[in-house]
């Protein structure tokens, strides 16, 4: 079975991150990728240099395309940019059944901001219809009014964010310090630490959009919830190993680290 894979996200012009990372790792992981863009941003490996949206209703009309021609077995929500994409994709998803990964970005790596004030709100009434909530530290501090830290105050956010609505959430740890990284999978049922080596490396960019594309073909191809998280991480650890050294800044991954190399 060749998983579906639906991405809303924004393009990333130098290829690292946003619906290019989304499309390298699905495709890389055996899924099938198709797009709703939502913006173009100018972007290297130095920051976003402008951003230009997509008009909301061309958003949901590229979603309903794509759902009703080809089908989707994972939806994997990415930059959404503004609150009312965010209330026509919510439209969207829900005459949808498959599950839905949402990465929720704020703020670029290089500081750039990704989602209006406005939009943080309207982002909170998407959760519960999330199987899984992805955020770094600063959104889980913004979606949950709170300071975080150290992953224990991660994990109570992330705790927080549950109760909020959230039905599972996978706090990332790569803002905090440490020589370990470490996310906490937090569900209604319990939590689970995923850590591994800090790897020393300016090579980081897209990290966030690749780790929730792989879940997502994970979630796509049936698995559990657990199991997707493990294997998403053990790629994107690759990716991030075999990163090809591209940019002055923060340089991309090498997704096709475990196809060619
Ligand atoms: N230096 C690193 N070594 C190993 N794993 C890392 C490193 N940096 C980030 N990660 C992992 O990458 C994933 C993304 O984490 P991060 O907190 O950086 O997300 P993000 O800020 O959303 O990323 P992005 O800036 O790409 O949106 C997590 O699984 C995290 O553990
Ligand atoms: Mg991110």
């Amino acid at each position: 079975m060749i998983p579906r894979i639906l991405i809303i996200a924004g393009s990333d012009s130098s290829g690292g991150a946003g619906i290019q990372a989304d499309i390298k790792t699905v495709t890389v992981l055996g899924g099938y990728a198709a797009t709703a863009v939502t913006a173009v941003t100018v972007q290297d490996t130095t920051g976003v240099h402008a951003v230009h949206p997509i008009p909301a209703a061309t958003v949901a009309a590229q979603m309903r395309s794509v759902i009703d021609d080809i089908g989707v077995d994972c939806v994997k929500l990415g930059m959404l940019g503004s609150a009312e994409v965010i209330a026509a994709v919510a439209d969207v998803l829900a005459g949808v059944d498959a599950p839905v990964v949402l990465d929720p970005v704020m703020v670029a790596k290089g500081g750039a901001t990704l989602l209006d004030d406005d939009a943080v709100a309207a982002l909170a009434a998407l959760l519960p219809r999330a199987a899984l909530v992805t955020p770094n530290t600063p959104e889980l501090a913004a979606l949950t009014g709170t300071e975080i830290e150290d992953e224990g105050d991660a994990l109570l956010a992330a705790q927080e964010l549950v109760a909020q609505g959230a039905r599972a959430v996978l706090a990332k740890g790569g803002h905090l310090g440490g020589d370990e990284v470490a996310d906490w999978l937090v569900t209604r049922g319990g939590h689970r630490r995923f850590a591994s080596p800090r790897i020393a490396t300016p090579h980081t960019h897209g990290t966030g959009c690749t780790l929730a594309s792989a879940i997502a073909v994970g979630l796509g191809r049936g698995e559990a919830l657990e199991d997707a998280v493990a294997e998403a991480r053990a790629y994107l650890l690759g990716a991030i190993e075999h990163a090809p050294g591209f940019g002055r800044g923060h340089g991309p991954l090498g997704h096709d680290w475990s196809l060619v190399r």
